[in-house]
């Protein structure tokens, strides 16, 4: 019966066949010790070679790493180790024998192993990676169903900006006029919450920003959220609560994955309400505090993030940002017209932005001077400013980036360990 690694449990004592590769192998004489991996998770294959075929034995010997194989056995309890099982081996083939695999066990640097992240991506720790990533995928769509949000697919192709004009991927559409390439589903989401209230997209999305910093990627992965009727109070409620939600599915979902990456766990744990909150103003003055000589208006940069959220170990809302260096359609703070109503959510240890989010001006004059102001045509956001003449209502929405979030989670350095065949400034391959 082919039997999946992660479910030994299971199957104690029982004749099982696994179908998987061998990622590293020990053999003393007459015995040899496997580490398989199946895809579900991993584990060892004992083989003495007087308890199993010839043929079977001859084709241990001839087992390098990577190598395909299908090897059956029984299910074992590991001898020493608690709630750990093995397979000793009855009966083996390899599928196909590997060449010598280029990752070996030795160091290697971030670009060897960028250039062979088609290989790269089987080794235990990127593996871990891609799980937890897939379990924020699932928690995502599953928190925002249950919480009345409808999946809506924006389009990639789009005639404008979204989030500024620098950073934009142009295509030559037909060789008869430039299309760009989507940095964010936000403005057509908002054009479908006066049909279905509450929605989110989840797709790739691209900034052509020229930052070569671990936390910037030129292709990411998006999950903007949008609902009718949500003012900004409320728009940081909801992200909290899905931050915590998803936080806690990964804890309970991954521990092989989160022990495999070395993930302190207790600091995820603390990831409970309240987050802390603080505005721009006061963000501003507790960097001076830290040693930042960041002015009184400026947008916080990567350093500055980087030294507040080591302060805290909580996430951080930074609310009411300049509204200088924010995007066109976020409505003003009625308090002061200088800052608008968006919140940045950052991630403790270091992280920083993990989540942008802001109430959006929903009156028609005001955005058409914002979008005056911002030097951006009137003509192409025709239809933007369309929404706020047929039933204009206060609304509000975020935007997160998935693989900040999962660098968070997984305790990574770096952003582009959490996406499959990362794109940067200077990578496209492979
Ligand atoms: O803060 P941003 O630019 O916000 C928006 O695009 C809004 N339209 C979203 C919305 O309100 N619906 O981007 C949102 C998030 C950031 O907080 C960050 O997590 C991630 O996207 N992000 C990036 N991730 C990786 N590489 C980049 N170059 C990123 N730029 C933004
Ligand atoms: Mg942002």
């Amino acid at each position: 019966m082919d039997v999946q690694i992660s479910q030994f449990s299971k199957h104690v004592g029982e004749k099982v066949t696994v179908k998987g590769w061998v990622y590293n192998v020990r053999s003393s004489g007459s015995i040899a010790f496997l580490q398989i991996r199946d895809g579900s998770s991993f584990t060892q294959a004992v083989v003495v070679k007087d308890q199993v075929s010839e043929k079977a034995w001859e084709q241990t010997t001839q087992i390098t790493i990577e190598s395909s194989l299908i090897i059956m056995g029984e299910v074992s309890r590991h001898p020493k180790k608690e709630g750990v099982f093995e397979l000793q081996a009855t009966e083996l083939s390899i599928v196909q024998r590997a060449e010598e695999f280029p990752i070996g066990k030795k160091e290697h640097g971030p670009d060897f192993l960028l250039d062979q992240r088609h290989l790269w991506l089987r080794v235990p720790a990127q593996w871990a990676i891609q799980r937890i990533r897939n379990e924020i995928i699932y928690a995502t769509y599953d928190w925002m169903r249950e919480n009345g949000y409808l999946k809506i697919d924006s389009p990639i192709f789009t005639p404008n900006a979204c989030e500024g004009t620098t950073e934009l991927f142009e295509i030559d559409y037909f060789g008869e006029r430039t299309a760009y390439l989507s940095q964010s589903g936000q403005l057509y989401l908002e054009a479908a919450i006066s049909s279905v209230g509450r929605c989110f997209d989840f797709g790739p999305v691209f900034r052509a920003e020229k930052s070569k910093t671990r936390r910037h990627l030129t292709e990411f992965w998006m999950m903007d959220a949008e609902a009718a009727f949500v003012e900004h109070e409320e728009n940081m409620q909801i992200q909290e609560a899905l931050i915590i939600f998803i936080v806690g599915r990964v804890l309970k979902n991954c521990h092989k994955e989160l022990e495999i990456l070395e993930r302190d766990v207790e600091a995820l744990e603390k990831v409970q309400a309240p987050f802390i909150r603080m505005t721009h103003a006061e963000a501003i003055a507790k960097l001076r505090t830290l040693g930042s000589d960041i002015g009184d208006m400026d947008d916080l940069g990567a350093d500055d993030e980087t030294i507040l959220t080591k302060e805290f170990d909580k996430p951080i809302f930074i609310e009411k940002y300049p509204a200088a260096v924010k995007a066109f359609y976020m409505k003003p703070d009625a308090e002061d017209s200088t800052r608008v109503l968006n919140s940045d959510l950052l991630a403790p240890e270091g992280y920083g932005e993990i989540i942008g989010g802001s109430q959006r001006e929903d009156d028609h004059d005001a955005l058409l001077e914002r979008i005056r102001k911002h030097g951006l045509s009137e003509k192409d956001f025709g239809w933007y400013l369309d929404l706020r003449k047929y039933g204009s209502v206060p609304h509000s929405g975020f935007g997160f980036g998935l693989e900040r979030i999962t660098a968070w989670i997984c305790g990574i350095h770096h952003v582009r360990e959490t996406i499959p065949f990362p794109r940067l400034i200077n990578r496209l391959e492979p």
